[in-house]
């Protein structure tokens, strides 16, 4: 069978002051109807596979979203397998050994499609395609992950260095989030590919990389999910356990060190439109714009102003004569910033973390 998770429990910094900790931004509605979130749900309910069954998607997200991920869940009319909460963040490997660890209860060993919560992707067609490529090679106990072409030395992403254009690749190297110069040298090298933060594997297959690189997840993790409670959907791994599981990510903790090991990796590219609303510029790249390259949510006026986006919740905003700048509007707080530097919205979230 087929397990889609999604993995939902992050916090969204740099999309600040809409996203806050107790509604990050997955469960914001930054494009189209639909929040981030949802439209991950939605996307996994197109897979579908002539040979096995898919099951409804294992969601892993935090304590403090519980009603938001069932609202939002309900608004959809998509029955989750379960709801599993941690007691706090410990990151994507913990996240994904518990979503393993859930999908092994039945005594079979699912395929996993694993995927992030804070994207959008605009080719369903390409994107089935692809996944349906990947959860086939993913049979045999391969690690899949899928790759996207890049187009700008961004920092924010993993690097995978692959070896064919088409089909499935062989992954040669895997680099977590880069220094600048590095991934300026990725780019103009051409072989590299941007991780999507979507894999393909089955539950088995990462618990065994996982104990291999890094055992004091695994048993960490193990011992949490021990110590769970059952309460209808929702399944709470141990607090005091979760609490000892060493914070980590997929990336760092296992795909870095799967090439030239034995735990087998390889990739698919997806060109399906993919986009990682990370911060502010990327949301004004994917949402629709007027003839000035204008684009608002909420009640906005423009005069005189270019390629600007103002995200209104509770008045007016109006722009003069400015180009390329991000206003974001809240009952209590105000962003505005050059585009060019929407990513450094989270060095005032952390001025703001440490004042409190
Ligand atoms: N359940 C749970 N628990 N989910 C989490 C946690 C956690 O502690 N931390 C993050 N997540 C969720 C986020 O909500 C998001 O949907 C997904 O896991 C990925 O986490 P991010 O924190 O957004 O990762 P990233 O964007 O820095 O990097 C990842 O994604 C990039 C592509 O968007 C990496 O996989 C990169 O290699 C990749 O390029
Ligand atoms: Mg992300």
């Amino acid at each position: 069978p087929i397990t889609p998770v999604v993995m939902a429990g992050g916090s969204g910094t740099r999309l600040w002051p809409l996203s806050r900790a107790g509604y990050p931004k997955q469960f914001l509605v930054l494009s189209g109807n639909t929040s981030l979130f949802q439209q991950a749900v939605t996307r996994l309910q197109g897979l579908a596979s002539p040979t096995q069954a898919v099951h409804p998607p294992l969601v892993v997200g935090n304590e403090e979203h519980r009603f938001l991920v069932l609202d939002q869940l309900r608004e959809l009319k998509a029955e989750p397998s379960a709801v599993i909460l941690e007691p706090m963040g410990r990151n994507t490997a913990p996240a994904l050994t518990l979503a393993a660890l859930q999908a092994l209860e039945g005594g079979q060993d699912p395929v996993l499609v694993v995927t992030p919560a804070d994207q959008t992707v605009t080719d369903s067609g390409s994107f089935n395609r692809a996944l349906t490529q990947a959860v086939e090679a993913a049979a045999d106990g391969t690690i899949v992950i899928l790759g996207i072409t890049p187009d700008r030395p961004e920092t924010g992403y993993g690097y995978i260095l692959a070896s064919a254009a088409e089909g499935i690749a062989a992954v040669e190297r895997f680099v977590e989030k880069p220094d600048a110069a590095t991934a300026a040298r990725y780019l103009a090298e051409g072989s590299y590919y941007w991780n999507s933060g979507m894999f393909v594997l089955r539950a088995s297959a990462w618990m065994n990389a996982l104990e291999r690189f890094r055992p004091d997840i695994a048993s960490a993790t193990r011992a949490a999910w021990a110590a769970r409670k059952i309460d209808d959907k929702f399944v709470r791994p141990g607090q005091a356990e979760f609490a000892a599981v060493p914070s980590e990510s997929v990336d760092y903790a296992v795909m870095e060190k799967c090439p030239g090991s034995p735990a087998a990796i390889r990739m698919v590219p997806l060109n399906a439109g993919w986009n990682d609303l990370g911060a502010w510029e990327a949301v004004w790249q994917v949402a629709p714009k007027d003839e000035a390259g204008n684009s608002h949510v909420g009640d906005a006026v423009f005069a005189d102003s270019r390629n600007t986006l103002v995200h209104a919740t509770s008045r007016l905003v109006s722009v003069v004569g400015l180009d390329d700048v991000i206003v974001v509007e809240t009952a209590d707080a105000v962003l505005v910033t050059d585009r060019a530097r929407s990513q450094d919205v989270k060095k005032i979230v952390n001025r703001l973390d440490a004042e409190q």
